[in-house]
């Protein structure tokens, strides 16, 4: 008689899921059957099915325009930067800003063996990007004298080893009451050309993480967003575990983000080149949205306003502030996020057992971006940031032009030696400088701080 694991294979055409099911012992075959009854069969069918359309946002991209911004040159801006600074240091000091950090990505581009929040990236310290982010969070904490509650999301794939280091780290001194660690959920791989899920060995699926969209449910499912209710948690800055030079719960992007009155705002960095491969900040039809570089028509990148400036200027930076109340309010909603097709190389097992690593992309993924949040939000602002000083993403293994950890580290040195010399201080060029955020999380703090005279002639890590 058929099992009824049987029935539901057959059904959706998927039997090859248990075509090594006699080789398996009871266990794995356990292991196999929990992932394959996981899965929605009819959702992957149907976005399979949509691929063509679910890839198509040209039509859409087309009608693209200059977003609401708060610019870095104070043109056109409705608030000062001081004004905004003042909100957002009443909203720290009230202790209603929580922190979302997503950290559950594969990091292929990266090629490193561990989550990526375990890089050592610290160009004199060699302290890792997740010691990097804590100890800004922790300094922000004693600076505004309220807890700022860390939400840090993980993915089977990150998981463990996340959990594992910050214990074996004390969690970098952050109190175990203000950290909570969920992790997201994943899609299956399916084969690019019949539409069939992949197995990745004889009792698993090719399994991926659901994309940093998959925060929004799995923030509800692991019970983070209600803690944030309970503790009087009214807005979440959300980052990527990437970028050493975030300004973590910045008070003057909180500000802004308070003052306009904004459900979900975007900082962003200003394009120099129309086809920047970096994803666009723009307004459609009255709501924000961020258009991937693929999918913006050239004619509409290259656009110029009158004084011949880019009109489609802004580009994300994925970080991002959001009202706990909209997140609540998008998570009861089905269809809030939608999910994008992405052509991957994936390695399966075939038919006769043998595993098969192409070399051409031969698989479709499944991810939801939790940029989609924004054309839901209301009065949705961007906030342009300078590069130099809070943005710089480790993506790339050594080798690449940009975004590699040498490119990262030499970023972060020339911000400190940029704090230093502001200060006073002599900094011989070309030497490492690194300053820790529990020394200083800005220029003005930093300044405070140092001896009179202090010269820099060798690599030094400045901490107290
Ligand atoms: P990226 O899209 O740059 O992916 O993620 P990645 O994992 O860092 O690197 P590649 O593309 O595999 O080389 C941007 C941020 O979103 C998080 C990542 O951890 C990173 O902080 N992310 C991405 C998730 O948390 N979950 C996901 O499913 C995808």
């Amino acid at each position: 008689m058929k099992s009824s694991l049987e029935t539901l294979l057959e059904m959706h055409d998927q039997m090859h899921l248990i075509a090594f099911w006699n080789q398996l012992n009871a266990s794995r075959q356990a292991t196999l059957e929990a992932e394959i009854r996981a899965i929605d069969f009819e959702r992957i069918a149907r976005l399979y099915q949509q691929r063509d359309a679910l890839s198509d946002l040209g039509a859409m991209a087309k009608r693209s325009r200059p977003p609401a911004a708060f610019r870095l040159n104070g043109q056109g801006n409705r608030f000062s930067a001081d004004e905004a600074r003042q909100r957002g240091i009443e909203a720290l000091r009230d202790g209603r800003v929580g922190v979302i950090l997503v950290a559950g990505g594969q990091g292929t581009r990266l090629g490193f063996n561990h989550p990526k929040g375990m890089f050592p990236i610290g160009p004199v310290s060699g302290k890792s990007l997740f010691q990097f982010h804590i100890e800004k969070m922790l300094a922000a904490a004693r600076r505004y004298g309220k807890p700022v509650p860390l939400y840090l999301m993980t993915s089977p794939v990150t998981h463990d080893e996340t959990v594992d280091f910050l214990a074996r780290h004390d969690r970098f001194g952050l109190p175990e009451r203000d950290l909570r660690v969920f992790c997201q959920g994943t899609m299956p791989a399916v084969d690019a050309t019949t539409g069939k899920l992949l197995l990745d060995g004889p009792e698993h699926l090719a399994l991926s993480p659901d994309g940093h969209g998959g925060t929004l449910a799995a923030l509800v499912r692991g019970g983070s967003l209600a803690d944030a209710q309970s503790r009087g948690i009214e807005q979440l800055f959300y980052f990527q575990v990437d970028n050493p030079l975030v300004d973590i719960a910045g008070p003057e992007f909180l500000g802004y983000h308070l003052l306009a009155g904004s459900e979900a705002s975007s900082q962003v960095i200003a394009k120099r080149d129309p086809l920047e491969r970096v994803g666009n900040v723009v307004d459609i039809d009255g709501r924000l949205h961020v258009i991937e570089y693929s999918d913006l028509p050239d004619d509409v990148a290259r656009r110029r306003a009158a004084d011949g400036s880019l009109e489609i200027w802004a580009g994300s930076i994925a970080v991002h502030v959001f009202d706990v109340a909209f997140l609540d309010r998008m998570a009861h909603r089905a269809d809030a996020l939608p999910f994008h097709i992405a052509k991957k190389k994936v390695p399966y097992v075939d038919a006769s057992g043998k595993r098969i690593e192409p070399d051409a992309p031969n698989a479709i993924k499944f991810e939801r971006f939790i940029f989609d949040l924004l054309p839901s939000a209301e009065n949705a602002i961007v906030v342009e940031v300078d590069p130099a000083r809070a943005f710089a993403p480790l993506k790339n293994a050594p080798g690449a032009a940009t975004d590699t950890p040498d490119w990262v580290r030499a970023q972060l040195v020339a911000e400190h030696a940029r704090w230093l010399r502001a200060a006073g201080v002599e900094v011989r060029e070309g030497v490492p400088v690194e300053i820790s955020p529990l020394l200083a999380l800005d220029p003005e703090e930093l300044a405070g701080r140092l001896l009179r005279g202090t010269r820099v002639l060798e690599p030094t890590y400045f901490t107290p």
